[in-house]
């Protein structure tokens, strides 16, 4: 394993099987054991570094590193001295000199992490930087794509909504790439990257045409918040060509699961009904982000036994 978690890319296939199989075991744990603590970075800080809004990655990291016994400082740019003009490298260095072993950074800024982790000593875990990657959004997933269909090589995995902005998406692309999973990717086209015909997925318009040989349909939030223009007519016709709703369930397959990372748009990307119903992981995939993230904390600050070894 590598120090840093900056990309899905960094993952070799050996990597991410170790992440998956150690969550898993962590997950087996956490359910069995009445004390859900470990010892195994007892000692270690990890510094939580949110300069953008977050409810699941950034309360997954801080119960992951408490599950794990880690020091937690978290941190938010709001209400910091970073509204006094103190840059990411200055905050950065100062969270280190008070002993820091690892920080996990969410940033608007693509490229953030990467300009951390050559400043910073210890590890440096992407959460989520600008419209580039969200590595541990996507171990996650895998894990649940994994826990509910038993595998992931060969898996056809349809990706919907706004991939033009989605760190989500493009994490997903890359390690589902390495894990031997199919994705086609389904959007308007005002909606995907300059580039996308490069990327290891297919592309399509028509979602209609390939909900029903999909394992997996993952929906992705249309992120208004990143768009300074109008990228497509309504709302009511977003939802018309590219929103799950039950009719068009009904042409899934029997196992064909439905994820959204969230935050969800309910009506918009997905009806509500879809959401709540009996193919929705969506609960099951925030419930696997703390296990997922354990093992990525435990493996990169040098885990190399068994994370449950010393059990209490
Ligand atoms: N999926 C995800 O990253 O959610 P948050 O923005 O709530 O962390």
């Amino acid at each position: 394993m590598n120090r840093h978690l900056l990309s899905a890319a960094d993952l070799s296939l050996e990597d991410a099987t170790l992440i998956l199989d150690t969550a898993a075991e962590l997950a087996e744990l956490t359910e069995r054991a009445t004390v859900k603590k470990l010892p195994t970075l007892r000692g270690r800080t990890v510094v939580n570094l949110f300069f953008e809004d977050s409810t699941r990655t950034k309360t997954s990291f801080e119960l992951a590193a408490k599950r794990l016994s880690a020091d937690v400082i978290n941190f938010a740019a709001k209400g910091s001295s970073v509204s006094k003009g103190e840059t990411l490298k200055d905050t950065a260095l100062t969270l280190e000199a008070m002993g820091s072993d690892a920080v996990v950074i969410r940033h608007s800024w693509s490229g953030a992490p990467v300009n951390l982790a050559r400043i910073v000593r210890g590890s440096v875990v992407n959460a989520g930087d600008g419209t580039h990657e969200h590595p541990t959004q996507a171990l996650l997933d895998a894990f649940t794509m994994r826990q509910k269909l038993g595998r992931l090589e060969g898996l056809k995995v349809t990706i919907v909504g706004d991939i033009l902005h989605s760190r989500v998406a493009r994490s997903n692309v890359l390690l589902l790439k390495t894990l031997g999973a199919e994705v086609t990717l389904v959007a308007p086209p005002t909606l995907l990257p300059t580039g996308v015909d490069t990327w290891p997925a297919e592309v399509s318009y028509d979602l209609d045409a390939v909900l029903p040989k999909s394992d997996v349909v993952m929906m992705l939030r249309v992120q208004r918040e990143r768009m300074g223009a109008a990228y497509f007519p309504s709302a009511r016709e977003y939802s018309r060509r590219y929103g799950l709703d039950v009719d068009r369930v009904r042409q899934l397959q029997d196992h064909t699961i439905v994820m959204h990372p969230g935050p969800m748009v309910r009506g918009m990307e997905i009806a509500s009904e879809v959401a709540d119903g009996l193919r929705s992981t969506i609960q099951d995939q925030v419930a696997n982000g703390v296990s997922v993230r354990m093992a990525v904390l435990y493996l990169l600050l040098g885990g190399s036994e068994s994370a449950i070894g010393s059990e209490q």
